[in-house]
């Protein structure tokens, strides 16, 4: 027991206090990038002279079969193992003996620690970010297969203007692209090696870090050793770029928890991707898109709980810095799970555009008419005003702005002379909004074209 610092205690730990520091329930899952980071570490005291090649070789297949004693799930864990270095270098020395208790020279569990959990970061940002380029897939195709169908615009929840599902498809591929160039300036801040600054101050051994961070595949070599083993901004950098993709799925199912409802009836998400309720026969609930929605809140959460753990730190390593691993860990796991759910909701919902066309009622159009008055020459704050007088002679009338007449029409303002009729049109509304980002057809493919090609360099 405590072989690891045991020498100077004269009492075994308490055993609720052994349970409350033991990290290796949760920190287990980095045994891969244990090994490896001490793998490299034994070949660096090679270089270093404080291994023989004939030991770091010793050392590397007792390592290897670490390795593969977990990859078959043979791994036996020990009462004394602490975390996960403690039961990798145990189960090492019983392995391969004595030598095994050289591979820690130089190193302590703080730069240890760190430079596995960036191991770990830099790999999971990989597999978050391929998931995330098959929603961005997802939504790009259902954009794509409903280009030019036109649906209300909202503002304020309320009818503002026609757009079409392509161009909100869109709306919700962007913040992903955003997403996606976050992940990757965090993977590139999380690519510094820590390795070689031992508990704090540097190791006493000439090992080489620039060559252990090649090996690694780290882009660069900590400066600092007191930085070094107590930086967790990649940690804050991965929760924040989780929180972000969170909020943008949250916004996404939250409209379609919307749209798929009986009032709207714009979208019906597929049965595999939903649940019913078990008193109401007829329910067919969202609730794939409300634990979405929810589940941002936890990793907001995440995001939140370390930047507390850390706010208050003195240099160097504390323990507290133990409790960066849950929420990064739960960070993964909830968008590992919630980007392929969602990337096969988006591919199985069915859009709906009758109910779309439905909900066409020419005061989406109001403001066509007031563009109408400014191409002939009025001030678009006296055009708005007037139109305003338009929408309310159609409400006192409890009719459509298209059922109004000429004459109607002429008792507001002269400028609306015969021409006003050809303005409510959806098709023509759409087509006039060309600019980039705007409505139109062709604007809407060069989008799309835009989108393809941002993840194509994905
Ligand atoms: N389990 C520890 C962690 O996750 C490893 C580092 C422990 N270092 C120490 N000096 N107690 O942070």
């Amino acid at each position: 027991m405590n072989k690891l610092w045991g020498g100077r205690f004269q009492k075994p730990t308490a055993e609720l206090v052994r349970q409350y520091h033991d990290s290796l329930p949760f920190d287990r899952r980095l045994y891969d990038q244990d090994i490896t980071g001490s793998i490299a570490w034994a070949q660096g005291l090679v270089g270093a002279g404080v291994l023989t090649p004939a030991e770091a070789d010793t050392i590397v297949d007792g390592l290897e079969e670490v390795r593969a004693e977990f990859a078959r799930g043979t791994f036996a864990f020990a009462a004394g193992d602490e975390d996960i270095h403690t039961a990798v270098e145990r189960r090492l020395t019983e392995i391969v003996g004595a030598v095994g208790g050289k591979l820690h020279t130089g190193r302590s569990r703080n730069d240890q620690v760190a430079t596995d959990f960036r191991l770990w970061a830099l790999g999971a940002i990989d597999q978050l970010r391929n998931y995330l380029a098959e929603l961005q897939r997802a939504l790009a195709d259902s954009a794509a297969a409903d280009l030019a169908t036109p649906m209300p615009g909202y503002t304020h929840l309320q009818h503002a203007q026609p757009i079409t599902w392509g161009h909100w498809a869109l709306s919700h591929f962007w913040p992903l692209q955003r997403d996606q160039e976050r992940w990757a300036q965090a993977q590139a801040r999380t690519a510094v090696l820590p390795l070689g600054s031992a508990a704090l101050a540097g190791t006493a051994f000439p090992v080489d870090r620039q060559a252990l961070a090649e090996t690694l595949g780290f882009t660069a070599v900590a400066p600092n050793s007191l930085d070094a083993v107590a930086d967790r901004d990649f940690a804050a950098d991965f929760l924040y770029a989780a929180a972000l993709t969170g909020l943008h799925l949250s916004r996404l199912s939250e409209q379609l928890v919307l749209f798929s409802s009986a009032e709207f009836g714009f979208v019906a998400v597929d049965d595999a991707y939903a649940t019913g309720s078990s008193i109401m026969p007829q329910k067919k609930n969202p609730d794939t898109l409300e634990l979405t929605r929810g589940k941002s809140g936890r990793l907001i959460g995440n995001l939140v709980g370390l930047l507390t753990t850390l706010k208050g730190l003195p240099s160097t390593y504390d323990k507290d810095l133990q409790e960066d691993k849950e929420p990064v860990f739960d960070a993964f796991d909830t968008l590992a799970l919630a980007l392929p759910v969602m990337t096969g909701l988006i591919r199985t919902l069915k859009i709906r555009p009758e109910r779309m066309a439905a909900q066409l009622e020419p005061g989406l159009l109001a403001t066509d008419l007031a563009d109408y008055l400014v191409k002939r020459g009025m001030p678009f704050r006296q055009a708005h005003h007037i139109v305003g007088s338009v929408v309310q002679l159609a409400e006192e009338k409890g009719v459509l702005l298209t059922d109004l007449t000429t004459a109607d029409f002429q008792t507001v303002s002269e400028e609306l002379g015969d021409g006003v009729t050809a303005v409510f049109d959806f098709t023509a509304s759409l087509a006039s909004r060309r600019m980039i980002g705007g409505t139109a057809p062709e604007a809407l493919e060069a989008q799309l074209k835009t989108a393809r090609q941002a993840l194509s360099e994905e």
